[in-house]
């Protein structure tokens, strides 16, 4: 597929829409200087993340996958002063990374990574009694998408908005025959999410400077 059109687009919303951000860029390469793999939102995706957590004026954020905290600290940053952000990741070089680009974005008092693997970390998250969240952002590794979306509404209250990042794949999720386990992971995601009664649910697709790709957005009845 010509991506040209479409990065050029995204360039000029960029230009119209996005200052100089010193903080995100320091990310950026933070994340490049890791040997991390560059697979945060795009910029555009950082700021429709941010549009989100004001729209839905959440105080409590849950997401799944930090990486080097690009998204977390776009969601972040829309907090009120007494919100707070949980993100969980399971590498801890991505941890190590994440926490001081947060410290350099002076978001330390409103965000905590923990480290460990998302299906661990949910149903102690569950048990403690920690939900319910206002917006969850579901972002890690795919092949679950299924389950952390269950945990994801189980730690929810009617209203709650869910974002699940990556479900489209570059129009892979039209190959039934594919044997990619991350298609074949948010296919089956796709498929429970439109079966699924708790949530009225959309797809967007998204194209711009990252890989064509779509964001599922559900909100809990
Ligand atoms: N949300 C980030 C990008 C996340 S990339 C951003 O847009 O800025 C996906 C992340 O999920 C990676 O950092 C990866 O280490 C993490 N991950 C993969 N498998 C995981 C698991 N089982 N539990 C928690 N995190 C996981
Ligand atoms: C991948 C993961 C992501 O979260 C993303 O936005 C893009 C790519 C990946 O694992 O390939
Ligand atoms: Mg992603």
């Amino acid at each position: 597929m010509d991506n040209t059109i479409f990065e050029q687009v995204d360039q000029y919303i960029g230009d119209l829409l996005l200052p100089e951000d010193q903080v995100l860029t320091d990310t950026l390469k933070s994340i490049v200087d890791a040997g991390l793999p560059s697979i945060s939102v795009s910029p555009n995706q950082g700021k429709f993340l941010h549009v989100l957590v004001l729209a839905t004026q959440a105080k409590r954020i849950l997401e799944l996958g930090t990486l080097g905290g690009y998204s977390t600290i776009c969601m972040a940053r829309a907090l009120p002063a007494d919100g707070k952000l949980l993100s969980l990741e399971i590498d801890p070089t991505s941890v190590r990374v994440a926490l001081h680009n947060i410290q350099r974005a002076g978001l330390e008092d409103k965000v905590e990574i923990r480290l460990g693997k998302a299906l661990d970390q949910l149903p102690k998250i569950l048990e403690a009694g920690e939900g319910p969240y206002d917006l969850i952002f579901i972002d890690a590794d795919k092949p679950p998408y299924a389950e952390y979306f269950d945990f994801a509404v189980q730690l929810s209250r009617p209203g709650t908005l869910i974002i699940c990042d990556n479900v489209i794949r570059d129009g892979k999720v039209l190959d039934h025959e594919s044997t990619d386990e991350m298609v074949q992971g948010v296919q089956r995601f796709n498929l429970a999410l439109s079966k699924d009664p708790r949530v009225t649910a959309t797809i967007i697709q998204t194209v711009g400077s990252k890989e064509y790709d779509g964001m599922a957005l559900a909100v809990v009845k």
